[in-house]
């Protein structure tokens, strides 16, 4: 006992990693069949559990290689920052409580400031407030802000922002619509601090 309380120790990414996915096995035991293919980790969520988000160099560059394959990043990004904003205030979606054909939202204020005149917002993201204009309201950087939002790992191995796109929770006009809420100067992310 005593020994494999040391084991334990010394090594505990790889001794919970399997007891972790035995637990969320159990608890999603009765899950419809559709939900089985996302409580089972891709072979990144896999290596970033077993490195506690902290992969090696040379992980963290196949994690993002092999995720920024999966981009495809439109040459025009053209949305509404109206509807971005309901997106980016949004959390519903793919939860069992939702009626069917619910459209799922991006819950992007959970983790991030954005409008400085939202008051309520998580902050396990950086904030987002004037990203547009910061980035000078950029073609190219809209185009990068999609691939983030499309797929977060393929800029950073082990984000732990979801992978919107890539998991199919937005579709490519929604995330256009939230890259405008983040881009278009009109868009209230920009709006000077009162
Ligand atoms: C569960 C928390 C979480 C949610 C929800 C989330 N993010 Fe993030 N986001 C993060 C974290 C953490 C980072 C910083 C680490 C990284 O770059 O991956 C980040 C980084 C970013 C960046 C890069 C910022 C930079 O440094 O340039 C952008 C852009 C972004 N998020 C946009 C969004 C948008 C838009 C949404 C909603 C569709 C969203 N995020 C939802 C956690 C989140």
């Amino acid at each position: 006992m005593r020994i494999l309380f040391l084991l334990l120790l010394a090594f505990p990414a790889m001794a919970q990693t399997p007891e972790v996915e035995r637990v969320v096995a159990a608890t999603f035991a009765d899950a419809p069949e559709a939900w089985k293919s996302r409580v089972t980790q891709d072979e990144t969520q896999a290596l970033c559990s077993l490195r506690r988000n902290e992969p090696t160099k040379a992980e963290a560059m196949a994690i993002e290689a092999r995720e920024k394959a999966t981009v495809k990043i439109p040459a025009e990004i053209a949305g509404s920052w109206k509807k971005g904003e309901d997106i980016a205030q949004n959390g519903r979606g793919n939860q069992f409580s939702d009626p069917a054909g619910t459209v799922a939202g991006g819950n992007c204020y959970a983790c991030h400031q954005m409008a400085p005149a939202e008051l309520s917002y998580g902050t396990l993201g950086p904030s987002l407030m004037h990203y547009g204009k910061l980035k000078d309201f950029a073609p190219a950087a809209a185009r990068e802000a999609y691939g983030k939002v499309y797929n977060a790992q393929s800029v950073t191995a082990c984000s732990t922002m979801p992978r919107f796109g890539h998991n199919g929770v937005l579709s490519e006009q929604q995330i256009k619509d939230v890259v405008a809420y983040l881009f278009d100067p009109a868009s209230p992310v920009n709006a000077p601090v009162k």
